[in-house]
């Protein structure tokens, strides 16, 4: 989920490049062109309007799936609660339903802007993707929740920490990605949540040593 965003968009292409299949939801049609050019199954169609069957109709022979969906600043508190919070809910319905196994789930650091003035809404996005990994970290599935620190468009420099608890600083978009696609092709890792942030490891040294801890 999130194929047509920042990170999901990046990840998709990613993958993709590696040989995997990758499916996921857009909304504009122009996203669904570029995503339908660089070899991914995009389908169109909105989170907020799928229950969990219908969204589980979409996960046939998927093995992870990642939620990288987010209402953003669009659409106000009640969009993320749609979206960031419960369809995540629906998300974790529909791998119990079609016996996917894998969640792994772009977060946030909860205590992200820390000690600034930050909106009610922003307050509020916080408190649902804190509820979110709760959510998802009290289910049997073997899920990943990765909490980067503040998203940057810089070009990736391949350089990241990634630990259970990092002081909050910024990631590029594309090293998110970068560390998901490890992560999706390291099943070793399971029930870890993760922050990750710039820094002096490579992905792959930084995820290797997720899989020996
Ligand atoms: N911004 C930060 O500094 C920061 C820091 C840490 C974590 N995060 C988290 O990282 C995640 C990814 O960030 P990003 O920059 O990739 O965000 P993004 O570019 O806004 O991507 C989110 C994607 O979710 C999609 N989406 C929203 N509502 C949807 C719906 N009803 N149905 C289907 N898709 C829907 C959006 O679709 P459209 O393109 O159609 O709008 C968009 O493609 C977010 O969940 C965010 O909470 C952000």
């Amino acid at each position: 989920m999130g194929i047509a965003g920042g990170v999901g968009s990046r990840l998709a292409r990613l993958l993709t490049a590696a040989g995997d299949r990758v499916d996921g939801l857009y909304r504009r049609h122009e996203q669904g062109e570029s995503l339908k050019a660089d070899g991914i199954n995009a389908t169109y169609g909105d989170l907020a309007e799928l229950d969990a069957s219908a969204f589980a109709d979409l996960l046939n022979d998927t093995d992870v799936l990642v939620f990288a969906a987010g209402a953003g600043g669009k659409g106000g508190t009640r969009a993320v609660s749609a979206i960031d919070g419960a369809g995540l809910t629906t998300a974790i319905e529909a791998a119990h339903l079609s016996g996917v196994r894998r969640l792994v789930l772009v977060s946030v650091f909860p205590e992200a802007w820390r000690g600034l003035e930050v909106s009610d809404t922003f307050e509020h996005y916080i408190d649902v993707k804190k509820k979110a990994d709760a959510t998802l970290a009290a289910t049997d599935l073997d899920w990943i929740i990765l909490r980067p620190a503040a998203l940057t468009d810089d070009t990736g420099s391949g350089r990241i920490s990634l630990a259970p608890a990092l002081v909050h600083t910024q990631i590029a978009r594309d090293d998110v990605a970068a560390t998901l696609a490890e992560l999706v092709h390291a099943p070793q890792i399971r029930r870890e949540i993760l922050e990750l942030a710039q820094g002096p490891d490579t992905i792959r040294d930084a995820v290797s040593r997720q899989t020996l801890s």
